[in-house]
Formats: C-alpha cells, sequence, structure tokens
C-alpha cells in the first residue's frame, strides 16, 4: 500500500513512522509512506500556505492553489485507484471499521490542515473527510498519524502473527477479552484456570464471554453494531442491566 501525506509539517511522521512495526512494514515493501511539503506546492519566496479569511476573523486560512496542485501532481505520478482522505473534525467519526476498509485499498493521499481551518474549496478535493474524536487538534498530523498506524498494521504481513489484528478488541465489534501471560499467580492475583487447561474450545468459549461482559459493562453501545447470536444479546443485555444497576464496579469484567 502506498500513502503520500501532505502537511506543512511532514518532519513531525518521521519517528512514528520509523517506529517498530510501522517501520518494518515500510522495510518490507508492505507499507510504502511518502512525505511531502504543501510548501513545495505554494508560490512566492514565502511560499505562502496561508492567508486572511474573507469576511474577517481571527486566525489564517489555508490556500486552495497548494493542495490543488499537490494532487495534481500525486494522482500524475500514480495514476490508478486512489483515495484522498482529508482530516477534519468535522469528519466521519474513524474508527476499526473505517481502518479495515482504507487497508484495503491501494493508495492513499492524506491531506492536513493546519490552523484555524481550510479554504471551503479544498474539502471538494477528499473522497473521505475523517475526524479521529470531537475534539479540536492544532493541525491534521496526529490524526493522520492514528490513521497511518490504524490501517498500517492491518496490511497482511505487518503484524508478526496475522490472527492477532482478526482476535482483538473492535474485531468482533466488541472489548477484547482479559489477557494474561507469566507468572500464574502475581501478588496474590491468579490467573484464571481455564487458560491454564489446554482446552481450546473452553478457553474460546471464555474469552468470548468475557469480551461480551466486558463490553456490556463498559460500552454497551457497541453492542448494537456487534455481530451476535440470540443467545449472546441475551447474556449481554443482562449484564449491562447489571452494570446499569450498580452491581458491577467500573473495570470489572
Ligand atoms: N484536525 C484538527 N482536529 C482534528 C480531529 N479531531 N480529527 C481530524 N482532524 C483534525
Amino acid at each position: 500500500m502506498r500513502i503520500d501525506v501532505v502537511s506543512i509539517f511532514p518532519e513531525v511522521f518521521r519517528p512514528v513512522l520509523a517506529s517498530s512495526m510501522l517501520g518494518i512494514a515500510q522495510e518490507r515493501g508492505l507499507l510504502d509512506v511518502r512525505l511531502h511539503d504543501l510548501r513545495d506546492w505554494a508560490e512566492g519566496v514565502h511560499r505562502q500556505t496561508d492567508d486572511y479569511a474573507y469576511g474577517g476573523g481571527p486566525g489564517m486560512v489555508m490556500k486552495p492553489e497548494p493542495f490543488f496542485r499537490a494532487l495534481r501532481d500525486l494522482k500524475a505520478d500514480a495514476p490508478g485507484e486512489c483515495t484522498v482522505v482529508l482530516m477534519t473534525p468535522q469528519g466521519r467519526r474513524f474508527d476499526q471499521r473505517a481502518a479495515e476498509d482504507l487497508a484495503s485499498r491501494e493508495h492513499l493521499v492524506i491531506l492536513c490542515g493546519r490552523y484555524e481551518g481550510f479554504d471551503e474549496r479544498i474539502r471538494s478535493l477528499a473522497d473521505l473527510q475523517l475526524s479521529i474524536g470531537d475534539y479540536v487538534l492544532t493541525g491534521g498530523e496526529l490524526p493522520a498519524m492514528v490513521v497511518i498506524d490504524a490501517v498500517g498494521r492491518l496490511i497482511p504481513g505487518v503484524l508478526g502473527h496475522e490472527g492477532s489484528a482478526a482476535e482483538e478488541s473492535f474485531s468482533w465489534g466488541l472489548l477484547e477479552y482479559p489477557q494474561y501471560t507469566r507468572p500464574a499467580v502475581w501478588e496474590g492475583m491468579s490467573v484464571p484456570d481455564v487458560l491454564l487447561s489446554g482446552d481450546h474450545a473452553r478457553i474460546a468459549a471464555w474469552r468470548r464471554r468475557e469480551a461480551l461482559a466486558r463490553t456490556a459493562a463498559l460500552r454497551p453501545d457497541l453492542l448494537d453494531d456487534a455481530d451476535l447470536t440470540p443467545e449472546e444479546r441475551e447474556f449481554a443485555s443482562g449484564t449491562a442491566q447489571e452494570k446499569e444497576a450498580g452491581r458491577l464496579d467500573e473495570g470489572e469484567s
């Protein structure tokens, strides 16, 4: 997968991209992230990428021309399927489903805004506008890194163990089941016996139930979209009601 990132601060991506999983993905040729400085498409000695807002008001607005030129050049450089993503707090909320969808694409171009906002015409370039949450950051760079990380780790071959992405939080539409490693007892806290049993069917059933109970207790909103059997739905709604009645403490599964 190729990802082109357009930003006025391309350097801030480097340490994140060099980090273990994303770095290995690039070394293995599974992920090809190319960083671009928006100023390379700006004009004048100052290579200005922002300007005052028409109609007045505080703060600067990002100019449309550098983004339009950048996209024209990047599309010419890599003809074929390309999904243009604009990071903005006004976008659709980014979630695991969106990450899975993007991980199946050949080529992403991620546009990062800054300052108070960007010229409205820039939105017309985007196939997808994405927000990472209902808060306003100083720019689209951190959100873009979140998207690259979440998408990059889903590319086949990037994670050491192919099952790990498929089994974790949200892949069932549920929170992840509790995990343990050695020692079996630590400071009086024991690993549940079932995990030491070697009985894979029992372990799988326990994990599924724990994931359900945990989701019902901590994030009942996720249950609406989760793929559950009628029995599981009944169990989850019982757990959610118990939680509602205050019988489960916060953090308890
Ligand atoms: N740019 C500024 N805040 C943002 C957010 N929450 N999500 C995506 N892009 C942003």
